[in-house]
């Protein structure tokens, strides 16, 4: 069995135990989601326009890191236009036919969510196109001369669509959303009104510095928060009367190894492989994700933004370099 400092609280993916806590968290409405003020402030405007037209709203593209809150926003939007929401994903469409049974059974209004759109592949990204523009989906019958090619109309539709990496989508597919969105990490301040939130939820009692506390060590993410609010209420509840203080925030952080920065032990494994291992780089991801025992693509997609973005680590042509703020968290001479 894991250990509840394997599970990786840092983690942005979800994990199958936290999935009924993120639901019951989860905002269902852009009054209850916090931060993001431009997004919902222009959200509410083609909501509104949208309604009095009587049409569904542009499609729209959210990208930005894990956890943010792109799945939210797209269950947020289909509620604010009362619309039903089918989901999917990138990786879920392997052939056409899929798509073609996922569109067809689309009703007038509806929101369809495609996660990870990135991973779509290029026929079935193609066979999006006039299905987006024109609310069509050509098929092809047939085999050699004899093929030919049917066109069948779709309801209007609305389609969402998230991604952790925008670079990897195609123009022509950006350029046939109306709306694209990035969503931005977290001021301190919303993370620390979601936790609130969240607590008020999980009917916890927590103190002003714990909340603070716990925010500060967040990543910037919501999904991080919610987790590691999670986990300090268990123990909170187990050592004490449930109530979460500076001090039971503080002790449940240290026993799960995140430190003052929001490091687990996975990061701090990483700047010490770069530095301990590799005189400081630069040295390969693929060589890093080998040396600490991980997957690339996480390290990839959940470590290495962190690390990058909080100057822990630099990205050059020949590979990741730890920086002196690396050297000096893990206690290193740094010589250059
Ligand atoms: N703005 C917000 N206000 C309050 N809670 C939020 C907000 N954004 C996200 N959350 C919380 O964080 C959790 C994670 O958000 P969500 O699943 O929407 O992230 P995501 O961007 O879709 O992540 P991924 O890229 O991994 O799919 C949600 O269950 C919700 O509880
Ligand atoms: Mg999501």
């Amino acid at each position: 069995m894991k250990s509840e400092k394997d599970k990786r609280i840092i983690s942005s993916k979800e994990y199958d135990n936290d999935k009924t806590l993120d639901l019951s968290l989860r905002p269902k409405f852009l009054d209850e989601y916090i931060g993001q003020e431009k997004i919902k402030e222009n959200l509410r405007i083609f909501i509104k326009a949208a309604q009095q037209r009587s049409e569904p709203v542009e499609h729209i593209l959210l990208h930005g890191s894990h956890g943010l809150g792109k799945t939210t926003l797209a269950f947020i939007i289909a509620n604010e236009t009362n619309s039903n929401i089918k989901i999917t994903s990138g990786p879920a469409i392997e052939k056409a036919g899929d798509l073609a049974a996922i569109l067809t059974n689309l009703n007038q209004g509806d929101v369809l969510f495609i996660d990870e759109i990135h991973r779509l592949n290029t026929t079935i990204e193609e066979m999006l196109y006039p299905a987006m523009e024109d609310f069509a989906l050509d098929i092809i019958i047939g085999k050699g001369p004899g093929a030919r090619n049917l066109r069948i109309d779709l309801p209007h539709f609305t389609l969402i669509s998230a991604t952790t990496k925008a670079s990897l989508i195609s123009s022509p597919l950006r350029d046939r959303f109306g709306i694209v969105y990035h969503l931005n990490f977290y001021e301190q301040s919303d993370i620390e009104k979601i936790i609130k939130r969240s607590a008020n939820i999980l009917k916890t009692q927590i103190n002003e510095d714990a909340c603070s506390y716990i925010a500060k060590r967040s990543r910037r993410t919501p999904r991080v928060a919610n987790r590691l609010l999670k986990r300090v209420r268990d123990f909170a509840q187990v050592k004490g009367n449930g109530k979460i203080s500076l001090d039971f925030a503080k002790r449940a952080l240290d026993m799960l190894e995140i430190d003052d920065f929001g490091l687990d032990w996975l990061d701090r494994k990483i700047l010490e492989v770069i530095i301990d291992k590799f005189n400081g780089g630069p040295v390969g991801l693929k060589t890093i994700a080998v040396s600490v025992g991980e997957e690339m693509a996480t390290i990839e997609d959940v470590y290495e933004p962190f690390l990058l973005r909080t100057g822990f680590i630099n990205r050059t042509s020949r590979g990741r370099v730890a920086t002196r703020l690396a050297y000096e968290h893990l206690g290193r001479n740094y010589i250059l």
